[in-house]
């Protein structure tokens, strides 16, 4: 069973990897010593945790004792969560809430923590806003160049997302030019495009998801995010993530505290990490802006597109009924190839599907969802596609591969940007040439 191999996984990357033993070196600054002192005092409980750098990930939360599974790692109580509410409930949110059209509750976010840097010291969050990160390298932070060294399928993605932050950022602007009168004009000068993107960047890497109980979350219904249910929550939003990191994090309705308990152990003076969520690298970086070494959900995708210009020159047409089968099972979806499984299985099915005779597929349609061998013809026919199929995702990575090389020869100071991408490009390369290599041993 796939969830067996995984935990068998992640025990064996805990006790290979210094990624999860390495102690950290403590960080005394006196920024981090009034932020833990200002947490504790408004009651975040954080146990033994303590601010620290690792080498492989930066910034993060060191244990001083041994963790056990089920002890609990942090308490936020949600006066301490920067939310929507804090935001509509703060002197600047009041002011705009007499304004129209009416700011959405993610944008009054945003416009409340911008203001609270620029309140700077007369902020009641200025311990935690002073130590939050200065930039990111999340698609916001990407020149041009940086996003040339990604693999090609992902920089339309990266652009999108840059295009989403400047017509935000273009939205509150015009929001602003039109109530100018009733707002502090020195607040509307700091506002510029580079604080913007920054407390973009803060919102959506760092935010934890706070359930609105008045809505369907009262009634246990799966968390999915809306504008509303932002929450940034100190001293719990400087845990790092892994893939292999077993926790449970949510928000307590009992005692009013977002809550976080470890499922895993861990050493004295070495990194506590939280999960957030099943992503692969692309995901990572996209959403918070680093890659994990080792992924156990990484992919790389395979258009669909380039599936049927693959196998239609071979095909007269797509009958009817195997474009239902198709679509009812949603074969287009989840076109990729993995690490461990090389193609997945849709793939795999929507090729087989595609490889059957009109007449097999009216007598055996069923036998293909199961995944039984469909006979040597189907098979091999098969075989032949996914080799073809991953070699031409391959020849993008190899074209891309000249530049990288001359790049690297023309830069010895790489931007952190820059490596990423390069990684990423050599990571999703490596999955690829691992599939071919186990079609052509099958
Ligand atoms: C919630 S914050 C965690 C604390 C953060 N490292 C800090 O210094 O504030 C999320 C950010 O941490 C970084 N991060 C999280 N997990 C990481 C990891 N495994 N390796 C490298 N960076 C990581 C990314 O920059 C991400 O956007």
């Amino acid at each position: 069973m796939a969830t067996k191999g995984r935990t068998g996984r992640r025990r064996k990357r805990k006790k290979n990897g210094n990624y999860y033993n390495e102690h950290g070196r403590a960080i005394y600054e006196p920024e981090y010593i009034a932020l833990f002192k200002w947490a504790k005092e408004n009651g975040i409980s954080f146990g033994k945790l303590r601010p620290a750098c690792f080498t492989q990930t930066g910034r993060g939360l060191m244990t001083c004792k041994k963790l056990r599974s089920d002890d609990l790692v942090i308490s936020v109580p949600s006066h301490m969560l920067i939310t929507s509410k804090t935001a509509e409930q703060s002197h600047i949110g009041k002011k705009l809430a007499k304004l129209k059209p009416a700011l959405s509750a993610k944008n009054l976010l945003y416009v409340f923590i911008l203001h609270e840097k620029y309140r700077e010291k007369r902020s009641f969050w200025y311990p935690y806003i002073t130590t939050l990160p200065r930039y990111f390298n999340t698609p916001a932070y990407f020149s041009e160049k940086e996003i040339y060294a990604l693999p090609v399928s992902l920089q339309q993605e990266f652009m999108c997302h840059i295009l989403t932050v400047q017509e935000t950022y273009k939205e509150l602007k015009e929001f602003f030019a039109r109530h100018i009168s009733a707002l502090d004009k020195n607040f509307v000068e700091f506002f510029t495009f580079e604080e913007f993107k920054w407390v973009w960047c803060v919102v959506n890497t760092r935010s934890v998801y706070k359930p609105d109980i008045t809505n369907t979350d009262k009634a246990g219904m799966a968390a999915t995010w809306t504008d509303d249910n932002y929450a940034l929550a100190p001293i719990l939003d400087l845990l790092n993530h892994t893939d292999v990191a077993e926790v449970q994090a949510g928000f307590n309705q009992e005692n009013d505290c977002y809550e976080i308990r470890t499922l895993s152990g861990y050493n004295k003076s070495t990194q506590v990490f939280i999960n957030y969520g099943p992503h692969d690298n692309r995901k990572l970086l996209m959403e918070y802006g680093f890659i994990l070494p080792k992924n156990m959900h990484n992919t790389v995708p395979v258009s669909k597109d380039l599936v049927f210009s693959l196998v239609m020159p071979e095909m007269r047409g797509i009958s009817q009924r195997k474009r239902e089968l198709m679509s009812c099972n949603q074969l287009d979806k989840d076109l990729c190839c993995s690490e461990e499984n090389g193609l997945s299985w849709s793939s795999l099915v929507l090729l087989r599907i595609l490889a059957m005779d009109e007449d097999n597929f009216k007598k055996d349609w069923d036998r293909v969802l199961t995944g039984e061998s469909l006979g040597k013809e189907v098979e091999l026919r098969v075989s032949h596609w996914i080799k073809c199929l991953i070699e031409r995702v391959l020849q993008s990575y190899q074209e891309a591969d000249k530049g990288i090389a001359a790049h690297l020869m023309s830069h010895n100071n790489l931007s952190v940007n820059m490596r990423l991408a390069l990684q990423l490009q050599y990571q999703e390369k490596q999955i690829l040439e691992n599939a071919l290599q186990m079609v052509k041993l099958s």
